[in-house]
């Protein structure tokens, strides 16, 4: 089977510059789920039919999503109407059967594709249109069945004509399983009779239904979701989060409360995300992982029963087996925080590599670093990598402590087991085992608050 996936509209009701199949739902573009749904039903052939405008960003797009042969761009040269370019389409399938789906429906999944085609087959039909019975039928299109319940025609929302068809709640989702070779005469029929002067795709039906069978299955009335404007892009985005949650709840992942996780997250069983997570991109959490209240997680990997606590960030990083971050730290790209180091709160990292055990607990900055094993960072360690030009580096040996409140002065080194005092500006490289000081010498002057106190008070009253 051939699939067309329309998507040249003009997408008006979305009012942005991007075109709306590319506006994205759980991490992916709208027009992703369909074709998607497509591969996997087992298309040949997918036709996405385009306009002018967007051919070029929408081909980009889909070559990098699934970089397959078999999807190819096609352009309809104006948006005339769901039927003109369904034809553009067709044009260039050459399947018995073919389907047709719209780009702005992301809840259609292959089920639904191999459904259709089964009642196509099984009935003898010459097309099977997807519908649901809805409460509020909208702006979508009505199916119009006579008193025997054949289906005779789909009537758009503005062209409704009587009470009765006015009362129908069964609408046309938007996904068709048809026979070719009708399909293309019926299109070559249609005019734009209509209130938008579009050829409408619709159309078709009625002039079918005249000679041969339309059927009209009815499906889940969650994968009709078109997506017109914002607020159904986002009612279509909840129920993708819900689907992608069961799908991980089902495979052994504990996810909890309005965790988001997007489409294209791995998860691992027995991990855990708390709710209010957000995972996203190419993330991969491992197993007994736990992912605590409020982090957001961007294309990075999570090692096994690794601990990232509340409001943590990582973005392009990764977290080793039994790691633990947080609450509220900060890794940007680049950082690896390897097995069973510890980065605590207000803690950032950048392009760092934190080995195994070494730990920095509390509020520092340790930016192109390179923390070797079960170093120990304290609190307030801040490393200058940046002069205004260019970023040093900073290296600091396995088993070495740097005591609070220091500065390293990149590029610099500090040796295997050398200890910084506390306070200390590390300007020159430290060599193993060496202590290195910077601060000026304490000094203790006796009583000398309490006079400094007694004469603060005088000046203080002599003032009118
Ligand atoms: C369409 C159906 C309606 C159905 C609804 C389901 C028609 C006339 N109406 O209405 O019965 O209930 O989908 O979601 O088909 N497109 C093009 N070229 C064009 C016009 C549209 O490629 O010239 C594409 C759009 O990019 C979109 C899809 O076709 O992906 C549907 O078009 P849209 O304008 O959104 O149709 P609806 O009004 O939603
Ligand atoms: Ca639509």
């Amino acid at each position: 089977m051939d699939c067309i996936v329309l998507a040249a509209g003009r997408s008006k009701r979305m009012k942005s510059r991007l075109t709306k199949v590319l506006h994205t739902i759980a991490g992916r573009p709208l027009l992703h789920y369909p074709v998607r749904a497509a591969l996997d039903a087992g298309a040949s052939r997918i036709i996405v039919v385009c306009s002018v405008d967007s051919v070029a960003t929408i081909k980009t797009n889909l070559d990098a999503a699934f970089g397959n042969a078999q999807i190819e761009c096609q352009i309809q040269p104006e948006a005339r109407g769901t039927g003109d370019a369904a034809r553009v389409g067709l044009n260039r399938c050459n399947s018995d059967s073919v389907a047709i789906l719209c780009g702005d429906t992301p809840l259609v999944d292959a089920e639904n594709l191999r459904t259709l085609f089964s009642v196509l087959e099984e009935k003898k039909a010459s097309l099977v249109v997807q519908s649901c019975v809805v409460q509020e039928p909208g702006s979508y299109g009505r199916i119009v069945r006579d008193a025997d319940q054949n289906v005779v025609a789909i009537r758009e929302n503005s062209d409704l004509r009587d009470d009765y068809e006015l009362g129908i709640n069964e609408v046309n989702a938007g996904i068709y399983v048809g026979k070719r070779a009708v399909l293309a005469a019926a299109l070559g029929r249609i005019g734009p009779n209509n209130e938008q002067g579009e050829y409408y795709l619709t159309d078709v039906v009625e002039d079918i239904a005249k000679s041969a069978l339309v059927v009209a299955h009815r499906g889940n009335p969650d994968s009709l979701r078109g997506v017109n404007d914002r607020i159904q892009l986002e009612e279509a985005e909840s129920i993708m989060y819900q689907r992608i949650a069961r799908r991980h709840s089902l495979a052994g992942v504990t996810v909890r409360g309005n965790a988001r996780v997007e489409d294209t997250v791995e998860i691992e069983p027995d991990a855990t995300i708390e709710f209010g997570v957000s995972l996203r991109g190419r993330t991969k959490i491992e197993s007994d992982a736990l992912v605590e209240v409020g982090c957001i997680i961007v294309d990075s990997s999570i090692g096994r029963n690794a601990i990232i606590k509340p409001y943590s960030i990582i973005e392009k990083s990764s977290v080793g087996g039994g790691a633990q971050i947080g609450p509220f730290a900060r890794l940007r790209p680049e950082s690896i925080i390897e097995e069973d180091a510890h980065i605590g709160n207000f803690v950032e990292t950048k392009k760092t590599i934190v080995h195994r055990g070494a730990k920095a607990n509390h509020l520092s900055y340790l930016g192109d670093g390179d923390i070797g094993e079960k170093a120990n960072v304290g609190a307030g360690t801040i490393f200058c990598n940046y002069d205004g030009f260019k970023k040093h580096k900073t290296i600091i040996g396995p088993g070495a402590f740097i005591g609070s409140d220091s500065q390293l002065v990149a590029p610099v080194t500090v040796g295997p087991g050398a200890y910084v005092a506390s306070g200390t500006t590390v300007t020159k490289d430290v060599p193993a085992d060496a202590l290195a000081i910077s601060r000026v010498k304490q000094e203790n002057r006796p009583d000398y608050a309490a006079r400094l106190r007694a004469r603060l008070a005088r000046s203080a009253d002599k003032k009118p």
